[in-house]
């Protein structure tokens, strides 16, 4: 059925009674039902002014239908499990804000007002079922995106408010490192890594050499550095993004989805490198992901995008402790709770 059969027009409602008439008495002999008090038969599928209210189709605040929850939470309204609670972050300042940001692409609203605060210096984590916005929310960050409404803070500059210029500098603030590490294919690893150096800055050859040597090292790739990307397995690839996310030592490092693809051994791995690597260095680390496991391990801090909204935010000993049954159910991968199958 599509979501044109749930309009509200009296016109529909008819169709569909005429519609489930016909589809009745299609039914054979053997399907018919009797009504013990009056003796009445009917096919097996109740008469239309028998059968129970059709289930109210729940409208979010944009008149887009919201899927159906799991059994048990029907009637629970899209944002029932958003917690109001402000947590806070325990930093003495924010990396990155959200206020209020709307975004949508055509008609498919993906942040409703999304309010998020990134804490400086520690590892976060926005956890989400996948398509609910979490590489949209890091495009944002870098302004490769722009919000419809709202505005997007970094260290309390406004990204969509700068200018192109003042963009150029601030994104030098910023490592990324995307899903495939996204390497350029066509040079070695030494040159990928080198890369942003050479680009953004008048470094000597001799500094790129040693910077690249020091990183590569760093990530277990010390030896690697001859090496084209297409001679590397997924793991090394994204230990390669993160060295050259690395090289202009970000005040804010974004990852999106580093485990994707990878073994849960290699994850794990890869999980002990962050950390490692953020002892290290410091900064905001902001990682994306959907697995609960890597959460587990090193966020300090975890934010669930769900809606288009954050449910609940903040330490992540608090979030893991939760009772909210959206954020418990997340946290275990319960198959029982709110989140249904959309
Ligand atoms: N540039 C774009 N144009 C149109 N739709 C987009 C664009 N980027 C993302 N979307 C849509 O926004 C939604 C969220 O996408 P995304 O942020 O990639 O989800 P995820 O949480 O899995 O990272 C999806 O429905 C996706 O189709
Ligand atoms: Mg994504």
């Amino acid at each position: 059925m599509t979501e044109e059969n749930f309009g509200p027009g009296q016109d529909d409602v008819e169709a569909r009674s005429e519609e489930a008439v016909t589809e009745a008495q299609d039914f054979g002999e053997h399907d018919r039902f009797t009504d013990p008090q009056t003796g009445e038969t009917f096919p097996t599928a109740l008469p239309p002014e028998r059968r129970p209210a059709e289930p109210t189709i729940h409208l979010d605040e944009f008149g887009n239908r919201i899927p159906p929850n799991a059994p048990g939470y029907e009637h629970a309204g899209p944002y029932d499990f958003h917690s109001q609670t402000v947590r806070d972050h325990g930093a003495t300042r924010s990396a990155i804000q959200f206020i209020d940001v709307h975004k949508a692409f055509g008609r498919n609203k993906v942040l409703n007002g999304l309010n998020l605060d990134i804490p400086e210096d520690q590892i976060s984590m926005i956890l989400g079922p996948s398509g609910t916005g979490k590489s949209v929310c890091i495009k944002h960050m870098v302004g490769l995106l722009y919000p419809d409404q709202g505005d997007v803070l970094v260290h309390g500059e406004s990204v969509p408010n700068m200018a192109e210029d003042r963009l150029f500098e601030v994104r030098k603030k910023f490592g990324v490192l995307f899903q495939d590490g996204a390497l350029f294919g066509s040079m070695n690893l030494f040159d990928n890594v080198a890369f942003p150096l050479r680009q953004h800055t008048d470094k000597s050859e001799a500094d790129v050499t040693e910077i690249v040597s020091r990183r590569l090292k760093e990530v277990g790739l010390g030896n690697d550095g001859d090496k084209m990307p297409n001679e590397l397995s997924g793991g090394m690839r994204k230990r390669a993004g993160f060295a050259r996310a690395l090289v202009l030592d970000p005040d804010i490092v974004l990852f999106d989805e580093p485990d994707s693809g990878l073994d849960p051994v290699r994850t794990a791995l890869l999980c002990d490198l962050i950390q490692e690597i953020h002892n290290e260095n410091g900064g905001a680390y902001v990682v994306i992901t959907h697995d609960i496991l890597s959460a587990r391990r090193v966020a300090e801090h975890i934010a669930l995008l769900w809606k288009g909204r954050i449910v609940d935010a903040g330490p992540a000993k608090e979030l893991f402790a939760s009772e909210n049954p959206f954020v418990k159910q997340f946290l275990t991968g319960d198959a029982a709770g709110p989140l249904g199958m959309e």
